[in-house]
């Protein structure tokens, strides 16, 4: 068994409640929050904390908190020697206050509180100074979920830029084409089909294979009709710069 305090209480925050409280050989013995009291049911209310000096012992700490808050948060906590991790995509391992044993557990996914997940398929990229320590991290992140990766802080980096191109880069591109879908009184649910298969296709093909469209065709008549009839400044821009890409990076 595996004893675990979760600091937070955010998207991150809540989703790992769920996946911990469902875990019989994990015991999730304390959630801390500034102020909120909203957690998912199976978090009984003796279980939460409003003060860091109530913490009480466990394996694992993971600091589930916005980016800027991690370093205050791990130099606050009121002991030493525990194994404290944070969940960030970006931040360094070494923010963590090094009076605890540093580490790093981050789930590669896009979390909303109000988004029901299946976080076992949600990759876990975990860190850790020792060889002990990571293998905590590895067994607590094998109980939720399929695939665990060793990652160095570094790579994490790169790997959360690469994040936020296909997902919030993507994202930001669904809402382009609401907006058009909106102005020209279409239903944006006809695109759904297309965005679904467009996701499926890469479990298939290369993103270089699977591409499609006037950029990668090189239709020069049809990309110009586009330009001409696009009428917002931002989305020509867009549009230009990710024609540009595909043409001269496939
Ligand atoms: N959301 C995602 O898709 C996602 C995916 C992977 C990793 N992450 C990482 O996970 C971490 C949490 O992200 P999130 O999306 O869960 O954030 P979030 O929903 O915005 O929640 C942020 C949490 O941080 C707490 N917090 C902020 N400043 C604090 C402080 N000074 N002291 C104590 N608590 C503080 C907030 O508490 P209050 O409610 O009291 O303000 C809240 O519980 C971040 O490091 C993020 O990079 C996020």
């Amino acid at each position: 068994m595996i004893s675990v305090v979760v600091i937070g209480s955010g998207n991150v925050a809540n989703h790992l409640i769920l996946a911990f409280c469902e875990n019989k050989s994990i015991d999730l013995v304390q959630v801390y929050s500034r102020k909120s009291t909203f957690f998912p049911d199976c978090l009984s209310n003796s279980k939460i904390t409003h003060d860091l000096s109530h913490l009480v012992e466990a394996d694992v700490y993971i600091i589930a908190v916005s980016d800027n808050a991690i370093a205050e948060v791990s130099s606050k906590l009121p002991f030493e020697n525990k194994l404290v991790v944070h969940t960030s995509g970006s931040m360094p391992m070494e923010i963590l206050d090094n009076k605890n044993q540093q580490g790093v557990f981050y789930p590669l996914q896009t979390f909303s509180k109000e988004k029901e997940i299946e976080f076992s398929k949600v990759p876990i990229c975990i860190e850790a100074t020792n060889e002990k320590d990571l293998q905590l991290l590895n067994n607590l992140a094998s109980k939720v979920v399929d695939k665990v990766y060793s990652i160095s802080s570094e790579q994490r980096k790169s790997l959360h830029i690469a994040a936020v191109f296909v997902s919030n880069f993507v994202n930001h591109l669904y809402k382009i084409g609401n907006d058009i879908c909106i102005e020209k009184n279409v239903p944006f649910e006809i695109l759904k089909p297309l965005i679904e298969e467009t996701a499926d296709k890469i479990n298939f093909l290369s993103p270089s294979k699977a591409q499609t469209g006037p950029a990668k065709r090189q239709d020069t008549k049809t990309i110009e009709e586009h330009l001409n009839s696009i009428k917002d400044e931002n989305q020509k821009e867009i549009y230009k710069l990710l024609t540009q890409s595909i043409i001269n990076h496939g």
